[in-house]
């Protein structure tokens, strides 16, 4: 009798142990010397190896990375789409959340993944680092794949979409911000970090996927392409999209996947073509409206190849759209729907906070350092309701919150425009009058919210400087999209075609280029959390905001402090892992104030610039 209670209780231990595993793993990001397009470049990378390693977890399990920061450049990680709950100390956004983590220097980040799974992704959060920094997050349900909303696949694989630059990324950033204009355009896009054979000494550097005919293969697309939206294609096949952002979605049937920066598609595709080879291909959507400026116009492709395709045979390529299909785009990203599971969350149908937010581009008066600044037209700038933003400088955000250090931001992010206008009109651009609407203020503002309250935002793209579709991320939460279209938003129009049934859930959403799109999410996660442009560029010009999301009533809704120990990049350079031990100090107790080290001095101008586009 007894030991068959020892044997049931050591199973029911084995069986917690398996549903909450603790999967710890170290990052070492170093130089990692490499040839693409013909040329040896060094680049920034984790483990040696581009994209970086995927992380596979289940969901509930406690994720713990050690970052070792053996590059020339300072450096942070994001892990893309997770929520980060009671753990914003790990969310990795430079400035945002943690000081960033100096050469030499090391940074545990540690955090749960629970309520979520699919398809999700890391990044650097540093200057343009996530160009080579990155790799995927992978969080399988606990049940493992009998468990899928959707018939098992057979077999699945993981298309990292990415983008390369011949020219050392950092110094792409530097010269954008020295010169007040957009970064140079890319060399090429990559699928697993392989650019394929459309481009210069690529033969080799082809991503190749085996199928067997008959099975069912589910891809999980990401796009970590640093400012560019793509369309994905396979010839000769079509796609079952399943999920989004992880987070299910109803089936949704289409022969091309649209895939904004930040942004994950989990997609089934049934290997019944006549066994032979098929490009898999990827290039821009451009939806910048006026004048298209010159963009990187590229191709990158990879094969999908039947097991019994005959050796010899050529693959068949597939018809992209035009570069500039936005009626394609629209289609794709409008018509996902969220499947509604028993005992999820849906979409809150009361609205505490309503926000009317426009942003896109602007200019600005040269900054500081901007040496190469034209100073009669100021700086390209971006901003989210005329406030472009800024990152602080002596701590990050969650520090000066969690301390209540005054002067490092306000909390005065406004709810609407200083003006309304004809918002997505390009008259804008030409009319004197309206001239001083080009002009956008530098500004370190917070949007508080109370902890559990419900926003709405309208997202309003403008068309200053030029209309674009901008994919909108939000950290910490997931957000539903309740309406997306053109125009100026129409309040009484939009509202009769909200989704208030089954929206489709994300973390990032490409706003219609000229156009708006409604979000709701519950401030349910208390923290600082950044929301911003996934374009790059555009998130270092200011297209961004905060979101100060108080504690709750009790202990599981407080932020509990950083993790002790943490050299949070002032160079103690310890990675051992206090956390366990010092979670019990409790919330409530303070931690020595971070100080940021000092940005080192600004470079020293790089060679004269290429074309430069701002986009
Ligand atoms: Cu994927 Cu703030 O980023």
């Amino acid at each position: 009798m007894r030991s068959l209670l020892i044997l049931v209780l050591a199973l029911a231990f084995a069986g917690l142990l398996a549903d909450a595993a603790i999967i710890e793993r170290t990052f070492h990001v170093g130089n990692l010397t490499i040839r693409r397009l013909c040329q040896t470049r060094v680049i920034t990378a984790v483990n040696g190896r581009l994209p970086g390693p995927k992380l596979d977890v289940h969901e509930g399990d406690t994720v713990v990375v050690h970052v070792i920061n053996d590059s020339p450049y300072d450096m942070t990680i994001h892990w893309h789409g997770v929520f980060q709950r009671l753990t914003p100390w790990s969310d990795g956004p430079n400035m945002i959340t943690q000081c960033p983590i100096q050469p030499g220097n090391s940074y545990t980040y540690r955090f749960n993944v629970t309520g979520q799974e699919g398809t999700l992704w890391w990044h650097a959060h540093v200057s343009f680092l996530r160009a080579t920094v990155y790799g995927a997050l992978i969080i399988r349900p606990r049940g493992g794949a009998k468990s899928y909303p959707f018939p098992k696949p057979d077999k699945e694989a993981t298309i990292l979409l990415g983008e390369w630059w011949n020219d050392n990324i950092v110094d792409v950033d530097n010269r954008a911000f020295l010169t007040g204009q957009g970064p140079s355009i890319s060399d090429a896009f990559t699928i697993n970090g392989k650019p394929g054979d459309l481009y210069n000494c690529s033969n080799d550097e082809i991503y190749k996927l085996q199928v067997e005919a008959g099975k069912t293969y589910m891809l999980r697309i990401i796009n970590a392409a640093l400012n560019n939206q793509l369309f994905f294609k396979v010839a000769g096949h079509s796609f079952t999209v399943v999920a989004v952002d992880a987070s299910y979605t109803n089936p949704y049937k289409t022969d091309v996947i649209v895939i904004a920066p930040g942004q994950t598609v989990d997609a089934l595709m049934a290997a019944e073509a006549p066994p032979a080879k098929y490009y898999m291909a990827s290039r821009q959507y451009n939806s910048i409206s006026f004048p298209p400026p010159p963009f990187d116009n590229t191709t990158t492709r990879g094969v999908v190849e039947y097991a019994s395709a005959p050796a010899s045979s050529r693959p068949t390529m597939p018809l992209m759209p035009p570069f500039n299909d936005t009626a394609t785009a629209h289609r794709f990203y409008s018509n996902l729907t969220s499947l509604l599971r028993p005992g999820r969350p849906t979409v809150p149908l009361h609205v505490d906070t309503s926000m009317f937010v426009t942003f896109g581009l602007g200019r600005t008066t040269c900054q500081p350092g901007q040496l190469l600044c034209n100073r009669t037209q100021g700086a390209v700038a971006a901003s989210m309701n005329n406030v472009s933003f800024a990152f602080p400088t002596e701590m990050s955000l969650l520090e000066a919150h969690f301390n209540n250090v005054k002067g490092i931001y306000t909390r005065d992010f406004p709810d609407k425009p200083p003006v309304f206008f004809d918002f997505t009109n390009p008259a804008v651009n030409s009319d004197n009058a309206l001239a001083p609407l080009l002009f956008t203020q530098k500004g370190t503002k917070a949007k508080k919210l109370k902890y559990n309250s419900t926003v709405e935002m309208v997202l309003q793209n403008t068309a200053i400087l030029a209309a674009e579709s901008h994919p909108m991320h939000l950290h910490g939460y997931d957000f539903y999209v309740l309406a997306q279209g053109f125009g100026n938003y129409d309040n009484a129009k939009a509202r009769e075609c909200f989704n208030l049934v089954d929206p489709q859930k994300r973390n990032t959403i490409a706003v219609p280029t000229g156009g708006w799109a409604v979000i709701r999410f519950t401030a349910d996660n208390p923290g600082v959390w950044i929301m911003h442009c996934h374009l790059d560029p555009h998130l270092t010009i200011g297209l961004a905001m905060v979101f100060e999301v108080e504690n709750g009533p009790t202990p599981d809704a407080t932020i509990p402090p950083p993790l002790f120990g943490q050299p949070l990049g002032l160079g103690l350079g310890m990675i051992v892992d206090f956390a366990v031990e010092f979670r019990e100090r409790g919330p409530s107790s303070r931690h020595r104030l971070q100080l940021c080290l000092s940005p080192p001095p600004p470079p020293p101008p790089p060679p004269p610039p290429p074309d430069f586009v701002w986009q």
